[in-house]
């Protein structure tokens, strides 16, 4: 009795040995490869003409996280995206966020194309927000160096002027939302059609930092506005 048991074990091990073989190696990377299509093997974005296919490399895993989130719960949307993660995880979607957040292949230099006083106007609401219409400087929020706030606050530098403007027209539109309260709505709302080519003119034209990645935890004073889904509850969560 005991011999017939153990050769059934035998050849079920043998069944399932000889499955995995035909299979493709189960790693985060080949599974990702569907995104890869448009994100880029190594997260980098797709560099076609028009450059909308964002980069997700070295983005904050508390970020991405958010908006693996975000579209799986209808609050940015994109019928693509929303698919890709619709019946994905948290715990999955954490894992692919760490992947990614963990990758760092070099920044695309980008040529300043914007004349002098467009650059300062953009200059000022990047640097010092402009009090009188109640718009906070993004540095406030984005790292002074705008690269971002580990966990979940995103950096600037290394998108393209075409998924800036549309990201910010998104929220504008309500097609973007944030983890409640969404303080970018706030900011969007109050930017005009000039001040989103102004800031987005200076951002892209910044210099590459030597070090491109996020600040750490904790490095900002209190943020001017609140700001869903980088509470103390995802900061631990995301860690
Ligand atoms: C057919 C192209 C396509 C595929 C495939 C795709 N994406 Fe995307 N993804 C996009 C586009 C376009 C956006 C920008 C959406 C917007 O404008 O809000 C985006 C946005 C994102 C963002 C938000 C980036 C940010 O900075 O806010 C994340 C994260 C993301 N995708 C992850 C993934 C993952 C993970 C997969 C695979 C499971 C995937 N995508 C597959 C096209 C794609
Ligand atoms: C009060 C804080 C705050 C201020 C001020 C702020 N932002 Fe943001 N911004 C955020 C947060 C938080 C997110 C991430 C939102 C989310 O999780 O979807 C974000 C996301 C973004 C994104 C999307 C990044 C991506 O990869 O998709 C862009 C673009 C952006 N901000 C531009 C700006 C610009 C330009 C300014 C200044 C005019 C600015 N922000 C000011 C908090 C801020």
């Amino acid at each position: 009795m005991r011999c017939k048991s153990l050769v059934l074990i035998v050849l079920l091990c043998a069944a399932a040995a000889a499955q995995a073989q035909n299979r493709v190696p189960d790693t985060i990377e080949q599974r990702l490869k569907a995104c890869a299509a448009c994100h880029g093997d190594q997260g980098e974005g797709l560099q076609n003409k028009n450059e909308y296919y964002p980069r997700l490399a070295g983005k904050p895993a508390g970020y991405l996280y958010n908006q693996l989130v975000n579209f799986r719960d209808k609050r940015r949307e994109l019928a693509i995206m929303n698919y890709m993660v619709a019946f994905l995880s948290d715990h999955y979607l954490r894992e692919i966020a760490e992947h990614y957040a963990r990758l760092q292949p070099p920044l695309p230099a980008r040529p300043a194309r914007a004349d002098a006083e467009t650059m300062a106007r953009g200059e000022r609401l990047a640097r010092q927000g402009d009090a009188a219409r109640g718009i906070p400087a993004c540095a406030a929020c984005h790292g002074q160096t705008l690269t971002g706030v580990e966990p979940a606050l995103p950096g600037l530098i290394g998108l393209t002027p075409p998924y800036i403007a549309s990201q910010l027209g998104a929220w504008k539109a309500g097609t973007r939302h944030a983890m409640k309260p969404d303080c970018m709505h706030e900011v969007a709302a109050k930017l005009t059609a000039d001040d989103v080519s102004a800031v987005t003119a200076f951002i892209v034209a910044q210099p590459l930092p030597a070090d491109p990645h996020p600040a750490a935890a904790g490095s900002l004073p209190e943020l001017p506005l609140e700001c869903g889904g980088i509470t103390p509850r995802t900061q631990g969560a995301a860690r």
